[in-house]
């Protein structure tokens, strides 16, 4: 059997990471091991990606202290839940991903085409890095922890502020841990699929 033909059919399965997951704004104390984001990332990192680039970077914020150099760089609404989470990701596209492809076996025809235009790597990064942030939503969910994925941020200044030394974009800021009794706000609505689609 290959893997495409295994329908997932396991309810709570489903309920954990699509139905019942939303964004968690305010966070208990208690910890999110690094340990539990690594394995998130090594599921997630399974992710389709333009030529197999896997731009996506991450920055842990795992103190107190590196969180409060975060929480003035996002929107006023987005900074206590910075400050209150035990865990803040940046994620980031790498703009040199030429560089880690080069190991992953990419041709040295599209290295050198990379390469040549920036252009061209911000957009593969980009769309790409994205693609991966779903996927390590729904990985961060598998394992039991509740996030918020935040963009309300001045992410050039991010990128000033953590990434003088290297070519990451920061692309977004995802608070993770265990929400508290104010977390959640109702479940906000979704469209029907029929609302959203053509079938041709
Ligand atoms: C790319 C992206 C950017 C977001 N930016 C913010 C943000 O800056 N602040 C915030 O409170 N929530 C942010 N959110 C969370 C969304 O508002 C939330 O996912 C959406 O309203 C659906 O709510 P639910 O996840 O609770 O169902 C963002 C989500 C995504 C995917």
């Amino acid at each position: 059997m290959s893997s495409h033909d295994a329908a997932v059919s396991d309810e709570a399965l489903l309920a954990a990471l699509f139905t019942d997951a939303h964004t968690a704004r305010s966070f208990r104390d208690e910890p999110a091991p690094i340990e539990q984001v690594r394995r998130a990332y090594d599921n997630a990192r399974w992710a389709p990606t333009a030529l197999n680039s896997q731009p996506m970077r991450l920055d842990l914020l795992a103190s107190p202290e590196a969180r409060q150099r975060l929480a003035p760089l996002m929107a006023g609404m987005n900074q206590e839940p910075v400050l209150s989470a035990p865990l803040a990701l940046i994620v980031s596209a790498d703009l040199a991903l030429d560089k880690s492809m080069r190991e992953l076996g990419t041709s040295e025809q599209m290295l050198a085409r990379l390469a040549g235009s920036l252009e061209m790597r911000k957009s593969l990064a980009r769309d790409s890095a994205l693609i991966q942030l779903g996927y390590l939503v729904l990985a961060l969910r598998a394992e039991g922890l509740d996030v918020g994925v935040m963009t309300g941020a001045d992410l050039a200044g991010v990128d000033a502020e953590f990434h003088a030394d290297r070519p990451w974009q920061a692309i977004a800021v995802v608070c993770v841990g265990h929400g508290d009794a104010d977390a959640f706000n109702p479940r906000a609505g979704r469209h029907e699929f029929d609302a959203v689609s053509q079938v041709l």
